[in-house]
């Protein structure tokens, strides 16, 4: 008699507890494909993990900062180092007469090319250099860059390899008036704009 009874209580316990498993299973799902739904451990950081954004400042990491500069001597994927050195007015003059020897305009003067070098020229050397690089940019006109831009038009730059021209680009002038722009214009592009200030002289 107890045994019968005992079997019966745990038959309906474990339909009850079916009945909640399966009850509480659906209970988090809603019509809405958008809605995450209810979600019962919420709260543990578990599931929401408490990250640092990049640009906030971090007691654990060093300087303080979340963002950290990369190792010593990684490049992004795809990037080759640039050959030459230019950090002071020695190597620059010495980069710049190597560059004119060993390096080459890989791309063809194509219409497209040059249309982009247009773009280039106008975002990152018009300023100084003039529109039509005459040397006469509005920075330099309204007296805000105190350096005179040399004419790029002129048979003193026309007459330079390419890879001179790439050279100055990249590391600026020999006598640091000009900055470089390594950072700010890919090589391709650089290559593009020389292709482009070949026009300006005809
Ligand atoms: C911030 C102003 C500035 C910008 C931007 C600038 N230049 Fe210059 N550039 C100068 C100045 C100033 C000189 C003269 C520097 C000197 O005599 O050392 C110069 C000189 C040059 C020369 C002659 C270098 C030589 O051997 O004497 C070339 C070529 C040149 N620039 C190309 C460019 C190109 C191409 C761009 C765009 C990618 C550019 N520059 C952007 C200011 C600028």
């Amino acid at each position: 008699m107890y045994s019968i009874m005992k079997n019966k209580f745990l038959h309906r316990f474990k339909y009850i507890t079916l009945v909640i498993v399966v009850l509480a299973f659906f209970s988090s799902c809603t019509v809405d494909k958008n809605d995450p739904g209810r979600d019962y451990m919420g709260k543990f950081d578990m599931y929401y993990t408490k990250f640092y954004k990049a640009f906030t400042p971090n007691k654990i990491l060093p300087h303080g900062q979340t963002n950290q500069a990369p190792p010593k001597g990684t490049v992004p994927r795809g990037h080759k180092p640039f050959p030459l050195k230019g950090s002071n007015v020695q190597e620059r003059l010495n980069g710049q007469t190597k560059a004119g020897e060993i390096l080459k305009n890989p791309l063809k003067p194509t219409k497209e090319v040059i249309a982009e070098g247009k773009r280039q020229f106008n975002i990152f050397c018009a300023d100084c250099h003039g529109k039509q690089g005459k040397g006469d940019g509005h920075l330099y006109t309204a007296g805000l860059y105190p350096a005179k831009p040399t004419s790029l038009v002129d048979n003193y730059v026309q007459s330079k390899p390419d890879g001179e021209i790439f050279y100055v680009i990249t590391k600026g002038s020999i006598s640091g008036l000009m900055p470089g722009h390594e950072i700010q214009i890919k090589p391709e592009n650089r290559w593009k704009i020389i292709h482009y200030l070949r026009t300006l002289a005809k």
